[in-house]
């Protein structure tokens, strides 16, 4: 259920002039993101870092709220667009660049701006790195990334390491490259290893038993080269509950688990570094769109918004319905012609293909057209993961519930 306050800002929004031209926009409860990053302040262990995966939610007022909480130690970027953004709100030394295919203009500006650390995918990546280094006459500090062998079962989301991937130095090349980088690269530090899993994760089972792995894989790694590593990144991966099961991730079990290991290997010295997307932002956003159409084909019923998958893509790509709530509105726009009445649906967009469907099968109690159909968990990987210029509809507005003092 949408708490009252969220609702009774989503109405207001409804009432804007702005609403009549372009009827869908989001809303980020700043309220929840401040929720989220309490649980980690309570459970996870002091020396774990927590670091904003931007590509989640880049909204201003998300960063510049995450960039303010003692709790979110620093942010993960994945290109020029998301440094320039990142610098407005983050220290340069808080920031580290992942991603495959990195440029080198993305290269240089991270370089100039002297952020804390890129992460490396490739040799060919470490080769350009050094290179850019040379010119500018400074050592560069990196985590290799690695695919390791380990996968991870039991995600809800995308697999990134432990299978054939574009991500990363393969594990069994990693002794290899590290020693060429070590004998050819002088421009380049290794500071440690970035492993990141999967996404999506709500077993705290699952990413404990490949957190071991990683710790396990960096210890074997230590004995083979002469390396410490002073950083581990663990890449992201906490779950959220896109079903209407009210399961949770289960921080606490998963942070002593992690605490545990941490002491068990000696590594309270090393900096360990959680890169959160879903879990920071995943609840914190509405995307609210208005009925505009219902309509009955052989057999079948079917929504039609104002905005589809252009406005949240998320549904369409993993194939996973979000939450969906029904706020009614007053007036009776067409009342003589299709309501909904204990069915269930589908809920498309406006879009021209038949795939435009924000959730498949979803049952709704009553809907009528003018209504303001919700969906809930929108908040990572929703407006930003969407083709907003398909169709050259309007793009949804984006809007902010800020907090009072007593929350
Ligand atoms: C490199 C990297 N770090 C962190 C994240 C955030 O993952 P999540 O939202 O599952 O926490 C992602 C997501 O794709 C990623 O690619």
């Amino acid at each position: 259920m949408i708490d009252k306050r969220i609702a009774k800002r989503i109405i207001s929004l409804c009432a804007e002039d702005k609403f009549k031209n372009n009827p869908a926009f989001y809303l980020y409860d700043l309220v929840s993101v401040k929720k989220q990053l309490g649980y980690l302040e309570k459970f996870l262990p002091k020396n774990v870092s927590v670091y904003y995966a931007m590509k989640a939610n880049p909204h201003k007022e998300v960063l510049r709220f995450l960039s303010e909480h003692k709790r979110c130690n620093g942010i993960e970027i994945a290109s020029k667009g998301e440094l320039d953004k990142a610098l407005k709100y983050f220290n340069a030394e808080n920031i580290c660049f992942t991603g495959p295919g990195k440029t080198i203009y993305e290269l240089k500006a991270s370089l100039d701006s002297s952020i804390e650390l890129i992460n490396l995918e490739s040799l060919t990546e470490a080769r350009r790195i050094n290179e850019i280094a040379e010119s500018k006459c400074k050592v560069v500090d990196v985590l290799i990334r690695v695919n390791s062998n380990y996968c991870v079962h039991g995600a809800t989301s995308t697999n990134m390491a432990g299978l054939s991937t574009k991500f990363g130095i393969e594990e069994d090349d990693l002794i290899g490259s590290i020693k060429i980088i070590q004998k050819e690269m002088p421009f380049i530090k290794i500071k440690g290893f970035h492993v990141f899993g999967a996404s999506g994760i709500m077993d705290s089972d699952v990413l404990i038993d490949y957190t071991n792995s990683v710790l396990d894989l960096v210890s074997n790694v230590e004995k083979e080269v002469n390396i410490k590593a002073e950083i581990i990144d663990l890449g992201g991966g906490f779950g959220i509950d896109y079903t209407k099961k009210n399961q949770i991730f289960d921080l606490e079990s998963y942070s002593s688990h992690l605490k545990e290991s941490i002491d068990k290997l000696g590594y309270n010295d090393r900096k360990i570094i959680l890169e959160l997307g879903r879990y920071i932002v995943g609840e914190c956003g509405y995307y609210c769109s208005e009925i505009l159409d219902i309509k009955e084909s052989k057999g079948k019923k079917y929504i039609i918004m104002s905005g589809g998958v252009n406005h949240l893509n998320r549904p369409n790509v993993t194939g996973e319905n979000q939450p969906i709530e029904i706020i009614p509105r007053d007036e009776e726009q067409f009342p003589n012609i299709m309501n909904i009445s204990g069915e269930i649906v589908d809920v498309c967009g406006p879009l021209c293909f038949a795939e435009d469907k924000l959730g498949k099968k979803i049952f709704i109690k009553s809907a009528k057209i003018g209504d303001i159909l919700v969906v809930t968990k929108a908040g990572a990987y929703g407006c930003t993961g969407s083709p907003l210029d398909f169709l050259s509809h309007p793009h949804p507005e984006e809007y902010y519930e800020t907090i009072t003092e007593d929350e």
